[in-house]
């Protein structure tokens, strides 16, 4: 059985295989209205979620299957404190699949590890979004015909924006990717992913300050929304919330072969003037979303009885894990500090130790 709780759970081959079939998909759906035909997708959505949701839930339907699930934990059993392991064993025994977003980082890992059914990280915390990923990588392919040789700007909240965590691991298993990050200090890509994902297999990065000086060598430009809900300080917020606008003054600088991502919803980020410009990707990009998770539907069900698609277990992945004992990790958000789950720790590839669970740098007591 496979889990995609992180964008590299896929292998690379796994990962085109999924971003093919969503392609095909688009070209004869009639041919697959009736693949999940009996069969059920649990969404547990523990965060608020229009999109991501929706789209789940449309794809099992287009593909002739139900959906069942919640979109608001408090009308769930978690109100009355049942643990994500405990709800996951329960509704395993109603769903053939489960799509799960939380706002703790790490919940989704946990539920892999109890599951008998295929469990689909939605997005946890800041941490990660595969699905999202897979939406971007077939809007890439299709805007620009290849996954591969590109120059790829980041530009808004790096630092909280799970998307683009999800899409740089992906991307770093391609060739010719190079990465341009559009930050302020505040938002900058949290450290891990860039010693473990980018300095690790050799991609360059380049951090800048403004988009006018790299918008004409970019072929995607990926924005992203400020996103309020994750600082603490609202001051904070306020001081940077409109640190980058894109606007069609700022598109002449662009290649006519470019194009604009963002995984949705904007706020102000992208002047609504850019939507008319054909290199806005954007509402296309979320069409491609509903394609792709019924290709990922459609193979994770495929895979779950069939030999060479299995998740390891935690303890079996070849991650080395330090005995806890004097360890904990140091993010209040993770799962293993908020229910009864054991840390697991692991060296990465910068030689620090993270929480296997949300990546986060593991501490002395
Ligand atoms: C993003 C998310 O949920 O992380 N949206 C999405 O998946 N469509 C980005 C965001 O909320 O800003």
């Amino acid at each position: 059985m496979k889990h995609l709780i992180d964008p590299t759970d896929l292998t690379r081959e796994e990962t085109d295989a999924i971003v093919a079939l969503g392609e095909d998909i688009i070209e004869n759906r009639e041919k697959y209205s009736h693949v999940m035909d009996g069969k059920k997708l649990a969404t547990l959505f523990y965060e608020p979620s229009t999109r991501t949701r929706l789209s789940f839930t449309a794809a099992m339907m287009e593909l002739g299957g139900n959906v069942l699930g919640f979109s608001d934990a408090r009308s769930s059993s978690v109100s009355k404190g049942e643990t994500v392991e405990d709800t996951v064993r329960v509704v395993g025994c109603f769903a053939d699949i489960i799509a799960m977003r939380h706002f703790l980082e790490g919940a989704p890992l946990a539920a892999s590890a109890v599951s008998k059914v295929p469990i689909i990280n939605a997005g946890d915390g800041s941490h990660s979004h595969p699905t999202q990923t897979l939406t971007d990588l077939l809007t890439i392919k299709r805007e620009l015909g290849r996954l591969n040789d590109l120059t790829i700007g980041f530009c808004g909240d790096l630092r909280f924006g799970r998307t683009v965590h999800s899409l740089i691991k992906a991307l770093s298993r391609y060739e010719g990717i190079r990465v341009v990050l559009i930050a302020p200090d505040e938002l900058r890509l949290p450290d891990y992913i860039i010693q473990d994902v980018c300095v690790k297999n050799g991609i360059p990065y380049r951090e800048v300050r403004t988009m006018e000086e790299v918008l004409p060598e970019l072929d995607i430009l990926y924005m992203t929304r400020v996103q309020k809900e994750r600082f603490l300080d609202e001051d904070e917020f306020d001081r940077i919330k409109d640190s980058f606008i894109l606007d069609c003054e700022k598109m002449k600088l662009a290649k006519e072969k470019m194009a604009v991502l963002h995984p949705l919803p904007r706020v102000n980020e992208i002047l609504k003037e850019v939507d008319d410009d054909p290199r806005a990707a954007y509402f296309r990009q979320v069409e491609n979303g509903k394609f792709v998770r019924m290709a990922l539907l459609c193979k994770l069900i495929k895979w779950k009885d069939e030999p060479g698609h299995e998740t390891p277990a935690l303890e079996e992945s070849g991650i080395k894990l330090i005995d806890p004992f004097g360890w904990h990790c140091s993010n209040p958000k993770c799962i293993c500090n908020n229910e009864q789950i054991r840390p697991l720790f692991r060296m990465s590839g910068s030689g620090i130790e993270r929480c296997v669970y949300c990546d986060t740098k593991a501490r002395r007591n």
